[in-house]
C-alpha cells in the first residue's frame, strides 16, 4: 500500500497522479487538518507530526511513503529517511529545475508556504540553479486556508492570489512553479492573472512517477489486475474531507473508505 499525507487536502492533488498512473495500487491518503497550515509552524513541531502520521501509515500496511506536501518534506524528509531507513520515501520539492530548463526569460517563480523556503531542500536548489536563472519566490499567505475551506474561485481567493502571483509575473517569470500541493486546486483562478505566456508548473505528475520508479526497484508494485482501493483518514471532520474528495478528486474505486483519526499524546488513533 502507498502512504500518503499532507496538512490537509492539498496533496490530493498528487493522490489523483498517483491513481492515475498507478490504477492498480493500494492507497491510504492521510490529511492532518487538526494541525493544517503546516506552513507557519516551527520545522521542529512538524518533524514531530510526521513522525506520528508516518508511524500511523506503517502501522496501517503502507510499505512506501509519500510526503505530499512541501511543508513537511522541507522540516522533516531527510530527518525521516534517517529515522526509518527501511523505508521508502518519496517527497516534494519546488520544481526548479524543469523550470530553469524552460524560462525564456531566464526568470522563474515559485509560490509556496514560508516553510517551504526556510528548509534546506530549497537552499540546495537556489544553490544549484540560481546561477543560470534568476529564481523569485513569493509567499501565498492564506491560500492554504482558501482551499480548505473550499473557495477555489471566489473574489476572495483572486485578491490572495494577485498579492502573491502578480509580483513574480510583472518581473519578467514565464514559469510559475507551484510549490504547494494546495495550489494546483487554483490553477484555473492562477491562469486568469497569468495570461497564456506563463507555464504554470505542478510537480505532481513528475512525483507519481517517482514513486512507480521506487516501487519498481522496491517489487513492490502489484501483480493482479483488479483497480486499487482506497482509504482516506483525517485528523479534522470526517464528512466534510469525504465532500471534498468527491468534488477535488472524484474517486473511481469501488469502495472508497473516508475514516476519522484522532490525536491522542501525540500519536494517532482511528477512531
Ligand atoms: N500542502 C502543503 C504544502 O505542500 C501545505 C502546507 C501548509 O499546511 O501550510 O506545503
Amino acid at each position: 500500500m502507498i502512504g500518503i499525507f499532507d496538512s490537509g487536502i492539498g496533496g490530493l492533488s498528487v493522490w489523483r497522479e498517483i491513481a492515475r498512473q498507478l490504477p492498480g495500487e493500494n492507497t491510504l491518503y492521510l490529511a492532518d487538518q487538526a494541525h493544517v497550515p503546516y506552513g507557519y509552524r516551527s520545522m521542529d513541531e512538524i518533524r514531530q507530526f510526521c513522525i506520528s502520521i508516518v508511524d500511523f501509515l506503517l502501522e496501517q500496511g503502507a510499505g512506501i511513503i509519500v510526503v505530499a506536501c512541501n511543508a513537511a518534506s522541507a522540516a522533516a524528509l531527510h530527518y525521516l529517511r534517517g529515522l526509518y531507513p527501511d523505508v521508502p520515501f518519496v517527497g516534494m520539492e519546488p520544481a526548479v529545475k524543469p523550470a530553469a530548463g524552460s524560462t525564456k526569460t531566464g526568470i522563474v517563480g515559485v509560490i509556496a508556504t514560508q516553510t517551504t523556503f526556510q528548509g534546506q531542500l530549497f537552499a540546495g536548489l537556489i544553490a544549484q540553479y540560481g546561477n543560470s536563472v534568476k529564481v523569485m519566490t513569493s509567499i501565498g499567505h492564506g491560500l492554504v486556508e482558501t482551499v480548505e475551506a473550499g473557495k477555489l474561485d471566489t473574489p476572495e481567493t483572486d485578491i490572495l492570489l494577485k498579492k502573491c502571483v502578480s509580483p513574480l509575473i510583472s518581473a519578467g517569470a514565464d514559469q510559475l512553479v507551484l510549490g504547494c500541493t494546495h495550489y494546483p486546486f487554483l490553477i484555473p483562478a492562477i491562469k486568469k492573472l497569468t495570461g497564456p505566456g506563463v507555464s504554470i508548473i505542478d510537480p505532481a505528475p513528475a512525483v507519481a512517477l517517482q514513486v512507480a520508479r521506487v516501487m519498481k526497484q522496491r517489487d513492490l508494485l502489484n501483480r493482479c489486475d483488479r483497480k486499487g482501493g482506497h482509504v482516506f483518514f483525517t485528523s479534522g471532520r470526517a464528512e466534510a474531507f469525504w465532500e471534498c474528495i468527491q468534488r477535488l478528486v472524484p474517486c473511481k474505486s469501488d469502495m472508497p473508505e473516508a475514516c476519522a483519526v484522532c490525536w491522542s499524546n501525540g500519536r494517532l488513533c482511528r477512531l
